[in-house]
């Protein structure tokens, strides 16, 4: 399995910080954000991995990451993501890069406390289709909510007014090689965005989306509150061990 994580977006729920940077690189308590997302993979045991990124400042992941072997990685690629066209968009571009196998893909501000080493494993058994991990959470309005029925997902549905759950959909997604498929036939959204939450329900349809609840804490990182968060959240509980990384 090779891991792909999605570092591109204006992120204009933070502007100002992000008006000269890029949010991946803003800092997580001790680290840049985009750390979080590269250790989880790793941490599942991906050593081949692929930034897609785009917007402010995108020559600064070379910088920071290089190749990728403060990390441990077998191979670190890069993509550059043209213009706003969304999460669904930007995983267009791996398309090359996955070359037929499966994939765990991560939103670069999505950070979680523990790993998701089980789902992957449960995934590799499944051999096709896709997998999403859930996290209870009290305001589900800001995320893709999931109605769910013994195990099963029926529906999810994007940043709904009135939620039919409180699952939010986290950004961890394990796919295979069909997503790229379901990915061209996408219309965008009224936030003018191709959205994963549209490729996800489209497995729904195949009757080939199974889903886990996530263990330990999980929060994105896009909005003041939630970045706040985030970094309490890492200084109290630590996450995604990398007591070596980048020092
Ligand atoms: C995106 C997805 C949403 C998901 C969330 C997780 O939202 O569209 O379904 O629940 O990430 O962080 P966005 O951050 O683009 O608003």
């Amino acid at each position: 399995m090779k891991g792909v994580v999605l570092a591109g977006g204006l992120g204009s729920r933070l502007y100002p910080l992000t008006k000269i940077t890029n949010k991946h690189l803003l800092p997580v308590f001790d680290k840049p954000m985009i750390y979080y997302p590269i250790q989880c993979l790793v941490n599942a045991g991906i050593t081949d991995i692929l930034i897609v990124t785009g917007g402010n400042s995108a020559g600064d992941f070379l910088q920071l990451l290089r190749n990728g072997s403060d990390f441990g990685l077998r191979r670190l690629s890069y993509a550059y993501q043209e213009g706003e066209g969304g999460i669904a968009d930007a995983l267009k571009l791996a398309e090359a890069f996955a070359d037929g196998e499966p994939i765990c893909v991560v939103l670069g501000d999505n950070i979680i406390e523990g790993n998701i080493k089980k789902a992957f494993d449960d995934f590799e058994k499944q051999q096709k289709g896709a997998k999403i991990l859930l996290k209870e959470v009290h305001d589900p309005e800001r995320f893709g909510v999931a109605k769910v029925e013994g195990g099963k997902v029926l529906e999810i549905v994007e940043k709904p007014k009135s939620p039919q759950s409180n699952l939010a959909v986290i950004g961890i997604y394990l796919y295979d090689a069909e997503v790229f498929e379901n990915c061209k036939n996408l219309k965008p959204s009224a936030r003018g965005e191709l959205e994963i939450t549209d490729v996800n329900n489209e497995y729904i349809r195949r009757g080939t989306l199974t889903c886990e609840v996530l263990q330990g804490w999980w929060t994105d990182a896009g909005t003041f509150e939630s970045l706040y968060r985030a970094s309490s959240l890492v200084r109290e509980g630590g996450a995604n061990r990398m007591d070596t990384v980048g020092e």
